[in-house]
């Protein structure tokens, strides 16, 4: 039952394989795993350059976490500098992670939909495509009354273009920065910035993934860094859900 100690979701951003940390990608899955999430997400960079060798490697980090998974693609799952960067800018990630580029996971008190912000034309940056971004809102607005509206992406909103575009939801997770973050998300949502789960781009923070919590009042996050004997808490921040009001609060 999802009411006593809340809703709980784990948050993975940017493995990029290819630039990995061993001892992050031989324990991250363990240490997610025991948290025992409702539901996993998974918001992009999977890769370092969408080698084949690369995703066959996310692949398998991917197949070790806790079901169900929600993934998006990041901008390095696209080919940099190949015809295929035009041709089948998504081919390996469809093949290798997730063919359906609109994922909807439904879990007893979430609907979660992920967003592809990643586009063959620019490199860093992302954007919000007018269509799946209908799409999107649709699927969260249909939610069943109460549920936590889960939105996840790779880029946050303010490397994205036509965030206008972005679909009201509870919940927006994004990685890209590799600085793990928590900030309001107008007009009633939380935004959650995962930090890089496996890679050595680590901007001077260790590997890092988000541990969420969402109890009928508050959001709880909770920052799970990996140091020299394993993971553990670091940063711990709580913030009201202004506009989510589940069904199991009354
Ligand atoms: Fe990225």
């Amino acid at each position: 039952m999802p009411g006593a100690d809340g809703l709980v979701v784990a948050h993975v951003s940017d493995l990029h394989l290819g630039a990995d940390d061993p001892a992050a990608v031989g324990s991250l899955a363990a240490d997610v795993a025991a948290a025992r999430p409702v539901l996993t997400v998974v918001t992009g960079d999977f890769v370092m350059r969408a080698y084949t060798e690369q995703f066959r490697r996310a692949a398998a980090l991917l197949d070790s976490l806790p079901d169900p998974v929600l993934a998006v693609s990041g901008n390095h799952d696209l080919p940099l500098l190949s015809p295929r960067r035009l041709l089948s800018p998504y081919g390996r990630f469809r093949r290798w992670i997730d063919d359906d580029l609109a994922p909807v996971v439904r879990v007893r008190g979430i609907t979660a939909v992920g967003l592809q912000s990643s586009t063959r034309w620019r490199f860093t940056q992302g954007r919000v495509a007018r269509r799946p971004a209908r799409a999107a809102a649709a699927t969260l607005a249909a939610a069943p009354a109460g549920d936590l509206r889960l939105l996840a992406m790779h880029h946050p909103p303010p490397q994205l273009l036509w965030h206008s575009r972005l679909p009201a939801a509870d919940l927006l997770l994004a990685g890209h920065t590799h600085l793990p973050a928590v900030r309001p998300l107008p007009p009633h949502g939380t935004l959650v910035v995962a930090g890089t789960a496996t890679s050595r781009r680590t901007r001077g923070i260790p590997p890092s993934w988000s541990l969420l919590t969402v109890g009928p009042d508050e959001l709880q996050v909770r920052e799970r860094y990996l140091g020299p004997d394993g993971w553990y808490t670091g940063r711990s921040v709580r913030c009201p859900m202004a506009g989510f009001q589940p069904l199991h609060a009354s």
